[in-house]
């Protein structure tokens, strides 16, 4: 069985664009029963500034919470800035994901930076935080709300210049999913030639409902984890158009009937997505969710 890591993001990506505040308790219990799913790394949360995203103001107390309940599992959290970074590494995280787009104006809309400011922030992150894992999203790597698809070619030099930085690691985001199938495919060929000993993995919005798909075709073409969020919650509130991400469930479904092993407990993971959308009042772009209990037989021959 091929293994594949499934990486929750949920209580970050997912929950940074619900208006309500999710109380802290309830946060915590989606990411007790995440864990009880079998998830082995979690995006719990973002070092961002609360004017920006309110949703996460509690964030510390979120880290601490999971660090001290869960010290074996890889627990990492986004950052914006450098001071995002310091705050994330003072409350004890060892990976950090610093995000910055490919594009200029979602750059500037999301992290009110050029992407040239944010590349001299990662640089300052990179050397400030020697022992700290650094998992670097860029944010529309496919293509950006405001300028359309990116070239692959910008994507190869933005990779670059963060490499020669000494980073890594890298997530890809669809961030408003404007990515597509052939896409996808030549974006990973392309990175993967380019810088064949660094580690992408992929982050989708099921927009246009692509998601998983898009997902698929992204591992069958190197990626090294897949991101998604329970329940399909998810979206940048920076970004006009943005939705949930592909769904963790819907995505496991798929994975488990491939052939794939994802150590994730369905059944488990199912239960869990609707707790969420039962108590979470927000954009779910899951399909499991909905389907009532045992509507017909699945039978795999
Ligand atoms: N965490 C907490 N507070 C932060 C912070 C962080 N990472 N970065 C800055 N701040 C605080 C500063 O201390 C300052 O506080 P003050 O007003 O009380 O003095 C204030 O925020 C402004 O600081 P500044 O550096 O001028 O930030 P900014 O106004 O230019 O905002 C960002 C830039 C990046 C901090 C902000 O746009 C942001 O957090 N964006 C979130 C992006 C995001 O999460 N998008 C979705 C995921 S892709
Ligand atoms: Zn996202």
């Amino acid at each position: 069985m091929k293994k594949v890591k499934v990486v929750e993001i949920g209580p970050r990506d997912g929950f940074q664009n619900v208006k309500e505040f999710i109380p802290t308790e309830t946060k915590l219990r989606i990411i007790d029963q995440l864990m009880a799913a079998g998830f082995q790394k979690i995006q719990i949360t973002s070092f961002v500034s609360p004017k920006a995203i309110p949703q996460l103001r509690d964030c510390r107390q979120v880290v601490e919470h999971c660090l001290a309940k869960y010290p074996k599992n890889k627990l990492f959290a986004l950052v914006p800035n450098f001071t995002g970074a310091r705050l994330a590494v003072e409350a004890g995280l060892t990976e950090i994901s610093p995000v910055l787009s490919l594009s200029e104006s979602h750059n500037m809309n999301n992290v009110k930076r050029t992407v040239a400011q944010s590349i001299e922030e990662m640089k300052k992150i990179r050397q400030a935080f020697p022992d700290v894992k650094i998992t670097q999203d860029i944010a529309t790597a496919f293509g950006c709300p405001f300028e359309g698809e990116m070239p692959v070619e910008a994507l190869v030099e933005l990779v670059g210049k963060l490499h020669v930085l000494g980073i890594r690691a890298f997530t890809l985001c669809d961030t408003v999913g404007l990515a597509y199938p052939t896409l996808v495919e030549k974006v990973f060929r392309t990175v993967k030639k380019a810088f064949p000993s660094d580690e992408f993995n992929v982050h989708i919005h099921d927009t246009r409902n692509m998601g998983i798909l898009n997902s698929y075709v992204a591992l069958q073409n190197g990626a090294d984890s897949v991101q998604s969020a329970v329940g399909g919650l998810g979206g940048c509130p920076f970004a006009p158009g943005a939705s949930g991400n592909t769904s963790t469930e819907d995505l496991v479904y798929m994975l488990n009937k491939c052939g794939y092993d994802t150590e994730i407990d369905f059944a488990a993971l199912l239960k869990t997505a609707k707790y969420v959308h039962s108590v979470i009042d927000g954009n779910f772009s899951g399909h499991q969710i909905n389907i009532p209990e045992k509507p017909c037989v699945i039978r795999q021959v």
